[in-house]
C-alpha cells in the first residue's frame, strides 16, 4: 500500500495584497513573489501580461491594450479581473516553484472593510485553478505590528499606521485587540498624481506614471537643506515633441502638501478615538509608520514636528504585513485570539 507514506505536505503560503504590489511568503522557503499588482489585457479578454511587466506598458501601447490595476483602494475593484489576475500569478509561481494544487492561505486584508469585501479576497483565492484546501484571513493592523516588531498580544497600547500607495490604514491596537482601525483612501500615489498634474501645469510637461513614482522617491524631501535633483523627460504639450526638465526638492516639494495634510488628519481622528484611560499608554508608546510610502524622507521628523507625538518608522516598511505573516506562519509568533 502506497497511500499517506508518499502523500505530498500541503504547500502554505501568506498574501499581502498591495494595491500597487502583491507580495507572496511561502512557508519554509521565504518571499517567492513581489510583483506589481496590474494585468495588461488586449482585446478586453487575453492576458498578454501581469506584474511589473504589465505596469511597464502603462501608457506605451497600443489602444487595444489595456494596463488594469484591479485593486482600487485596497479593495477588489474587478472580482474577474482580479481571479485572472491570480490564476497568472498561481501559473508564474508554478513554472518557478512546481505545482501547489490543494495549498493553505494565508491573506492578509484592512481590518475596515465590510464583510463582503473581505469575504471577496477569501472567494476569488477559492474560485482560482489551485483549488486551495484551506483559506484564512487576518485583519492587518495586527499582522503589521507583528511585522514591525510589536508584541501585538501584550502591547499596552500603540498606534500603527500603514501608508501604502492608495490607502493609510491608522489603527490603535492593545492587549492583543484591534480597539480602531480606519482605511483612508490617501497613499504615495496621490503624490505622484500631484507631481505629473503640477508639471503639466507649471511646465506644460506630459510626464509618465513611473517618471513620477520616480521623482516622488529620488527628489522628494521633507528635510532642510537636502539638495536633490532630478531629470526629468516628458512630451512637451506645445509643440508634441520630447523635452527635458530639472526637477529639484523644492520645486517637488509643494506636490506634496495635499497629501501631507489628509495624513495628519487622518491620524489625529484615530488619535481622538482613543479611549481616555489608554492614553498615556498610547503616548508612551507613540505611532509606527509603516508602508511604502513612509519611506519618504524626513516623514518621521515632519509628524513628530506637527503631531507632537513619538514616530518610529518600520525597518523594511514595504514588506511588514508579509513579514508578520510569515512570523505567524512558521509558528515564531502565535496570536491569542483570532484576528
Ligand atoms: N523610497 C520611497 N519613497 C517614497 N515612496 C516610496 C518609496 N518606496 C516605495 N514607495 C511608495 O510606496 C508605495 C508602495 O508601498 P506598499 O507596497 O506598502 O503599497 P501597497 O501595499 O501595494 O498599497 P496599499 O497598502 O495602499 O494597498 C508606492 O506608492 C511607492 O511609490
Ligand atoms: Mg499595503
Amino acid at each position: 500500500m502506497r497511500t499517506g507514506l508518499f502523500k505530498r505536505k500541503t504547500k502554505c503560503f501568506g498574501i499581502d495584497f498591495g494595491t500597487d504590489t502583491i507580495k507572496i511568503y511561502k512557508k519554509g522557503t521565504g518571499l517567492v513573489y513581489v510583483q506589481k499588482t496590474a494585468i495588461a489585457v488586449k482585446n478586453k479578454k487575453t492576458v498578454i501580461a501581469i506584474g511589473d511587466e504589465a505596469y511597464d506598458m502603462y501608457g506605451k501601447v497600443p489602444e487595444q491594450i489595456e494596463v488594469i490595476f484591479p485593486l482600487i483602494n485596497g479593495v477588489i475593484a474587478s472580482f474577474d479581473r482580479m481571479v485572472s489576475f491570480m490564476n497568472c500569478v498561481f501559473l508564474d509561481l508554478t513554472r518557478e516553484i512546481g505545482k501547489f494544487y490543494g495549498a493553505e492561505f494565508h491573506l492578509v486584508v484592512p481590518a475596515d472593510l465590510s464583510e463582503l469585501e473581505k469575504k471577496a479576497f477569501y472567494d476569488v483565492i477559492d474560485k482560482s485553478f489551485i483549488r486551495a484546501s484551506r483559506v484564512l484571513l487576518y485583519d492587518k493592523p495586527a499582522v503589521d505590528a507583528i511585522g514591525c516588531g510589536i508584541d501585538f498580544n501584550r502591547t499596552e497600547g500603540t498606534l500603527i499606521c500603514d501608508i501604502g500607495a492608495e490607502t493609510t490604514e491608522v489603527s490603535a491596537i492593545a492587549g492583543g485587540t484591534i480597539l480602531h482601525s480606519r482605511l483612508f483612501k490617501n497613499g504615495g500615489k496621490d503624490i505622484d498624481d500631484a507631481i505629473s498634474a503640477g508639471v503639466k501645469k507649471n511646465y506644460n510637461l506630459i510626464i509618465g506614471k513611473k517618471t513620477a513614482e520616480n521623482c516622488k522617491k529620488n527628489v522628494l524631501t521633507l528635510l532642510e537643506d537636502d539638495d536633490r535633483t532630478e531629470k526629468v523627460y516628458g512630451i512637451d504639450l506645445v509643440d508634441n515633441m520630447p523635452k527635458e526638465l530639472l526637477l529639484t526638492d523644492s520645486l517637488a516639494r509643494p506636490y506634496a502638501d495635499e497629501f501631507l495634510n489628509s495624513l495628519i488628519d487622518n491620524i489625529k481622528s484615530v488619535i481622538e478615538r482613543i479611549p481616555p484611560e489608554f492614553a498615556s499608554d498610547f503616548y508612551k508608546c507613540g505611532i509606527t509608520i509603516t508602508g511604502g510610502t513612509s519611506s519618504i524622507k524626513g516623514l518621521e521628523k515632519y509628524l513628530k514636528d506637527n503631531l507632537k507625538f513619538e514616530i518610529k518608522t518600520a525597518e523594511d516598511p514595504s514588506d511588514t504585513a508579509i513579514n508578520g505573516l510569515a512570523l505567524i506562519m512558521e509558528g515564531k509568533y502565535k496570536l491569542e485570539q483570532e484576528v
